[in-house]
């Protein structure tokens, strides 16, 4: 059987980065496309009505495409909207927030959405895990659609001294790679690097970073945002408008919301699972004088199901991509917040739980995208709740 080829017309772009087109009655997902171009594809795959396809011409570009400046672009699995021009990236991600919440949350009416720009949309990450292949002697990030390593020379997203990092790994020699070394775990901060596992010359470090004013230790074995420069805006959007006497900060991470609410609020509870991130969280609000929060170590499924909380007048929760368990969300739900903000980094997930919250009684004030993420299709939101009276 020969290789099924179509000609398209690339309408949107959709939630997971591939463009939405349809044919002979059937819709197609086109990989890497723009939104206006008409190209011939090849079809990769069918799932019933479903077909996976791949760009095999160009016929028309859209007038928002462009030249896609990385030479693994298309291979590496790691961005999949270089060819859009920046502007036409925030606006497919503000389109596939609105997409998630419409289709997901079943909102009729998704309100206004802006996603804020990142103030550099080339070189910075802060964070990344480099896959390692030992065999083959490839460093770099999975292929797409594959568990390949993509062998990166220079990857045009990390900030500088993650690159010179990148590149000090590839002139190890390959003998000190240990065996069973499958990933680097690699974050930056203001006073160096930090690697996990640590092997040869490389280290876990404690690194520092002072956001919004306030002062963060942690290394590559606890959570930190990839972007930086857009940390004190999510934060201000996320808690600047909130006050009350006590607050839950769910998925606390190394404390980069508690330190603030905590200034905020008579009293804060943070809620994370890695031991090493609630550690530097302890250690956070110790350096930061701040006595009036407690971080306990816990997932927040058992954490919940282990107390009784008091009353609770906001509910800051930032899960993982799989979004909260549903006894989370419950369990937010029986303490009846007054107010809630969600922040997420998979609109999908977020848009599961939304329509949990609004079933439970919680109505949408307003949401923000950030781009943590350029020139892939990933993208930052903040969702804030109040409760409806
Ligand atoms: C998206 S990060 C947010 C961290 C922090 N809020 C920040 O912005 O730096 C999610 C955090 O949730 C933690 N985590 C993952 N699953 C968890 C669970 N079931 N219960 C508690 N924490 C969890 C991870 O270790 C990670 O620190």
């Amino acid at each position: 059987m020969g290789v099924e080829e179509l000609e398209v017309e690339v309408e949107r772009i959709l939630p997971g980065g591939m463009g939405l087109a349809h044919a002979g009655g059937k819709t197609v997902f086109v990989s890497l496309a723009a939104p206006g171009d008409r190209v011939r594809v090849r079809i990769d795959r069918k799932q019933g009505e479903l077909l996976f396809a791949s760009i095999v011409e160009i016929l028309t570009p859209s007038p928002v495409r462009t030249e896609p400046p990385c030479p693994y672009f298309g291979r590496c699995g790691g961005c999949d909207f270089q060819q859009l021009t920046y502007e036409a990236q925030l606006e497919a991600k503000a389109g596939i927030i609105r997409d998630c919440l419409h289709r997901i949350a079943r909102l009729e009416d998704v309100p206004e959405i802006v996603v804020t720009a990142s103030p550099n949309n080339w070189r910075y990450r802060m964070r990344a895990t480099w896959q390692i292949d030992r065999e083959l002697r490839a460093i770099g990030y999975y292929e797409r659609g594959s568990r390949r390593v993509c062998d990166v020379v220079d990857c045009a997203v990390l900030q500088p001294e993650l690159q010179e990092t990148l590149e000090r790994v590839r002139a190890t020699e390959w003998q000190q790679f240990p065996r069973d070394l499958k990933h680097l775990d690699a974050v930056e901060g203001e006073n160096g690097v930090s690697l996990s596992p640590p092997f040869a010359e490389f280290r876990t470090n404690e690194l520092s970073l002072t956001v919004r004013g306030e002062f963060y230790q942690y290394n590559a074995d606890a959570f930190f945002q990839i972007n930086p420069s857009l940390l004190g805006a999510l934060i201000e959007y996320a808690i600047g408008y909130a006050s009350g006497a006590t607050v839950l900060d769910l998925y606390c991470g190394v404390g980069l919301f508690t330190l603030p609410l905590a200034r905020q609020f008579q009293k804060v509870i943070g809620v994370e699972a890695n031991g090493t991130a609630a550690r530097f969280a302890r250690r956070n609000l110790q350096l930061a004088g701040l006595t009036n929060a407690n971080v306990i170590t816990a997932t927040v499924t058992d954490w919940f199901r282990s107390r009784a909380v008091g009353p609770v007048d906001f509910v800051l929760l930032d899960p993982p991509r799989a979004g909260a368990e549903s006894a989370v969300i419950k369990g937010i739900l029986d303490l009846h917040p007054r107010a809630i903000s969600y922040v997420s980094c998979d609109p999908a997930t977020l848009a599961r739980d939304l329509r949990k919250l609004i079933g439970g009684g919680y109505v949408i004030e307003s949401i923000a995208g950030f781009d943590l993420f350029p020139q892939t299709h990933h993208v930052e939101t903040v969702v804030r709740l109040a409760r409806s009276e």
